[in-house]
């Protein structure tokens, strides 16, 4: 009986802390695939406006940003639990686009339509190579339209706002819950009403929800739609 080939563009989508990027590692892992997270892409223009101090607000001068930073994408270095390093301008800065200022920030920076633009366009680029697992809020719908597998993964806020809770006390981190399920709120309604690429799903993507499925059902469970 011959199988056939795994998809080749593998395309998951879903609001934050859904567990998209555990799924979309593992599947990389086992497909042998490029893992690769669009949301480092606007966390990483983020940081740099606010390291620069340049005006959140000033349209304009964050596109330019966005299309001229030197944002790297590269197989994890470290065994700290990273799932790839974020280079900008030559700087190791994988977990400070991470905190919680870039947290706070990010959502506005990425509605901007020229930033997504910038952005979407080089996460195309590197898509259309194949053998990728490409993780994001837009991959189906705008980036990657024609992937072979869309995924969006769901889960409730609570649900999603405990596990970015757990994620930072197992970091050895201080967090506070009801902060990060407001956060978490915030974002959503943010990225769901931006009038660019707002998150939704893709008519042909599968829909999990994961309230009730572990990560390790969540990832069976596509790798059986792979197969
Ligand atoms: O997945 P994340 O939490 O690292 O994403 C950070 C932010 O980037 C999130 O608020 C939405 C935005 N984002 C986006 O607009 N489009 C993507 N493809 C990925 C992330």
């Amino acid at each position: 009986m011959g199988g056939r080939n795994p998809p080749s563009i593998i395309a998951v989508d879903g609001p934050a802390a859904s567990g998209k990027s555990t799924l979309g590692r593992r599947l990389a892992d086992a497909l042998g695939y490029l893992f690769f997270d669009t949301g480092v892409m606007y966390r990483a223009v983020t940081w740099i406006a606010l390291e620069r101090e340049t005006d959140l607000g000033d349209e304009p001068a964050i596109t330019r940003l966005a299309q001229t930073a030197q944002i790297d994408i590269r197989p994890p270095s470290k065994n700290d639990g990273r799932a790839c390093d974020v280079v900008i301008d030559g700087r190791d800065l994988t977990w400070e686009v991470r905190g919680r200022k870039v947290d706070a920030n990010v959502s506005v920076v990425s509605a901007y339509a020229g930033v997504r633009k910038a952005l979407s366009e080089q996460q195309r680029r590197i898509g259309l190579r194949g053998k990728v697992v490409m993780v994001g809020r837009d991959i189906g719908t705008i980036v990657l339209p024609e992937a072979d597998l869309k995924i969006y993964l769901d889960a409730q806020a609570q649900e999603r706002a405990r596990r970015r809770y757990d994620e930072i006390l197992a970091r050895g981190g201080h967090a506070d819950f009801d902060e990060i399920l407001e956060k978490v709120n915030e974002r959503d309604r943010i990225d769901s009403t931006r009038a660019v690429a707002p998150l939704r799903p893709a008519p042909d993507a599968i829909i999990l929800d994961s309230d009730h499925m572990n990560a390790e059902q969540v990832f069976e469970h596509v790798m059986e739609l792979c197969r």
